[in-house]
């Protein structure tokens, strides 16, 4: 068996700020980092920065800051929440460090070299937002992004290409073989569904911007720039120095990839084939997270219904946070993220599970044993309790290694059910009046043994309190308890109690009454209230025309599109595609005024050009075109 871990998280785009998304794949890693360390393992954790393309170019110009300034600032952000979290990792990389760039550019050689990767040129459809291109049978409406919903672009541009086609059969074969390669296993036929649906070249650079790894030296082509995946995924052979000392490269390949379900198919298509390409080992585990949503919404900035990790651990307590994290959703699925219900698990599961278990421990110590517990006798008194407890712990590693930690912590919690049964059976305090002092002893051992090992394997997901719990018990967690306790289920026959104030206080009330004031003020205070604080000048960038509808057509085959002309008052009237097909009919629109974004790049939509874009107005009753309120010279600006 391998002595070694390597974990990783996805490196965060720096084009936001952290949220409550970022905060789950990072605590997800530590608390795996943390046990495998906890068990002896060589352990490598890293997390990091994703800071090239063209979606942090174009951030930080909004801002009127160069890409490295706005890079340093929020990958700098991330940082610092990490280290006020505590994140256990033993890197941080960032894309724009020296090596990162170089090893990046020394794997492109040597794929290059090996015939994998070749010029062509590349037209499709290119969400921006998502920095991926894609075919036409993926958008939605023929033009919007399937992934996030936005808008595409069509791109032309010369480009290398990565034989991606070639790697389609030993894709397939590493699914078939490798039956964990991608966790939890639900996720991995539509992986599969989409290799076998036919594999593309991939486009892995761009000369459409600049902010990016250039091409290695030797290949000399000075107007590209490396394609923001390829940068990306690379980060996690180049932080153990690949392509330079290598000093580092033992701990691959990596055991665990953690990322979120939208990045799935770049870690389980494209990577393998990249490192298939490179000749290195295929990672161990893709282990894919659902979405935390807000009243079923997936949080988005843009959206205002982000919760900002930091003022949820601020009120609520950091590891009780973590303990919800990861207790509360099946790995893989999404979660909609309350105050109730963290409320709820706080109250229950903490409170009265395992703080009051703990307080009875200490209570009863005190009152009947003056704080010393001595027994070897909790096999003899409580052996079907222990066996229950055995074979519960004995399930609980394999759960961790496919990173069903929900399923951890629930089984976890069965023995501490186990405890609070056993003192309500057993009575402690009738078997003192029986004068069974032995079996009271040995009864309170039996809890704080099991309160002992819940200390244990519960450490990785909330360090500071489990370390509070041994301290309340008089022992040490370290990989030789946790070798001794839980791995060789040994019993501790002696415990020096201390009282401890209480660990979880009830919590009567929401702690963040005012979090979406707050959140909205320090958006404010950041000037990136949704995303898009712009001023005057890059307002009137913006060309508003109003014009008069004179022809309009049904687009055939789409079930969105209108087909207009549009009379702006200039050489020849504009003809513009727009997607309000379900809420007018042609025949309504002739001679209707409506107000056209008349300086927009020309786009083709289901191959039709469309020279502006026609305001509208969306909501539950429908759509709505923007007109003018009396009739007004056609070309009349909107200001
Ligand atoms: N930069 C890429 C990753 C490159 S890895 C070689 C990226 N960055 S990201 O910042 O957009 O997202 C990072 C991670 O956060 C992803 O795993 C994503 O799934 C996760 N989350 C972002 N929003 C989320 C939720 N609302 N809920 C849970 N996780 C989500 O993608």
């Amino acid at each position: 068996m391998s002595s070694k871990k390597y974990i990783t998280t996805p490196i965060y785009y720096v084009n936001d700020v952290p949220h409550i998304g970022h905060a789950y794949t990072t605590i997800i890693a530590d608390s795996a980092a943390r046990y495998f360390r906890l068990k002896g393992y060589d352990t490598f954790f890293l997390t990091g920065t994703d800071e090239h393309g063209q979606k942090i170019e174009e951030a930080a110009k909004k801002r009127g800051k160069s890409p490295k300034e706005y890079a340093d600032e929020i990958s700098a952000k991330f940082k610092k929440l990490w280290d006020e979290f505590e994140i256990s990792y033993d890197k941080f990389i960032r894309t724009t460090d020296e090596e990162h760039i170089k090893g990046v550019q020394k794997a492109f050689e040597i794929m290059y070299n090996k015939g994998d990767i070749y010029k062509g040129e590349y037209e499709g459809h290119y969400c921006i937002s998502c920095e991926a291109f894609f075919p036409e049978s993926q958008l939605i409406d023929n033009e919007f992004c399937p992934d996030c919903g936005k808008a595409t672009r069509i791109v032309k541009e010369e480009s290398y290409f990565f034989r991606l086609s070639k790697y389609q059969d030993r894709l397939l074969e590493l699914y078939k073989n490798e039956e964990e390669f991608i966790l939890p296993k639900s996720k991995k036929n539509e992986v599969i569904r989409f290799v076998e649906g036919g594999l593309e070249d991939l486009s892995i650079t761009r000369t459409s911007f600049d902010w990016g790894v250039k091409l290695p030296p030797s290949i000399n082509d000075p107007k590209h720039v490396m394609y923001v995946w390829l940068d990306a995924l690379l980060n996690y052979i180049t932080a153990l120095g690949y392509g330079g000392d290598e000093h580092l490269m033992h701990y691959w390949p990596a055991d665990y990839h953690l990322v979120g379900k939208d990045i799935l198919r770049f870690h389980a298509v494209y990577w393998p084939a990249f490192l298939m390409s490179l000749g290195l080992d295929m990672p161990k585990h893709i282990a894919t997270h659902g979405w935390w949503t807000r009243n079923g919404e997936k949080m988005s900035k843009s959206k205002g219904n982000v919760v900002d990790p930091k003022t949820v651990a601020d009120a609520y307590g950091l590891e009780n946070f973590r303990y919800f994290l990861l207790r509360e959703v099946p790995f893989g699925q999404d979660g909609d993220f309350s105050q109730k219900a963290l409320i709820d698990r706080i109250n229950s599961d903490l409170g009265n599970d395992l703080g009051n278990l703990l307080n009875r421990v200490i209570g009863m110590s005190g009152k009947y044993f003056d704080f010393n517990i001595k027994s070897s006798d909790v096999e003899r008194y409580y052996k079907d309790e222990l066996n229950e407890v055995k074979k519960i712990i004995s399930g609980l590693d394999e759960l961790v290694t496919k990173m069903r930690w929900h399923k951890f912590l629930e089984e976890l919690w069965k023995i501490l059910t186990i405890a609070n049964k056993s003192i309500d059976r057993y009575a402690p305090w009738n078997l003192m009046k029986e004068q069974k002092e032995e079996e009271a002893m040995a009864l309170i051992a039996l809890i704080a043994n099991i309160l002992a090992k819940t200390a244990l394997l519960l450490h990785p997901v909330m360090p500071k309190t489990t370390e509070k719990i041994a301290d309340a018990l008089g022992f040490k967690i370290d990989e030789a308890s946790f070798k001794r306790f839980v791995d060789d289920f040994e019993m501790l026959d002696e415990f020096k109690i201390k009282k401890v104030p209480p660990l979880f206080p009830k919590i009567e009330e929401p702690l963040m009454k005012e979090a979406s004031k707050e959140e909205k003020k320090s958006v404010l205070d950041n000037k990136t209230f949704e995303d898009n604080i712009i001023t005057i000048d890059e307002f009137f960038k913006v060309q508003i025309k109003v014009g008069t509808v004179i022809e309009a057509e049904e687009v055939k085959k789409s079930k969105k599109l209108l087909k207009l002309k549009v009379d702006l008052n200039e050489e020849r009237p504009r003809q513009i595609v727009a997607g309000i097909k379900e809420h007018y009919s042609p025949a309504e629109l002739l001679g209707m005024q409506v107000c056209v974004v008349s300086n927009l790049l020309p786009a083709k939509l289901m191959g039709i050009k469309s020279e502006g874009m026609i305001l509208a107005a969306k909501d539950e009753e429908g759509l709505t075109l923007i007109s003018p309120q009396r009739k007004v010279k056609e070309g009349t600006p909107v200001k």
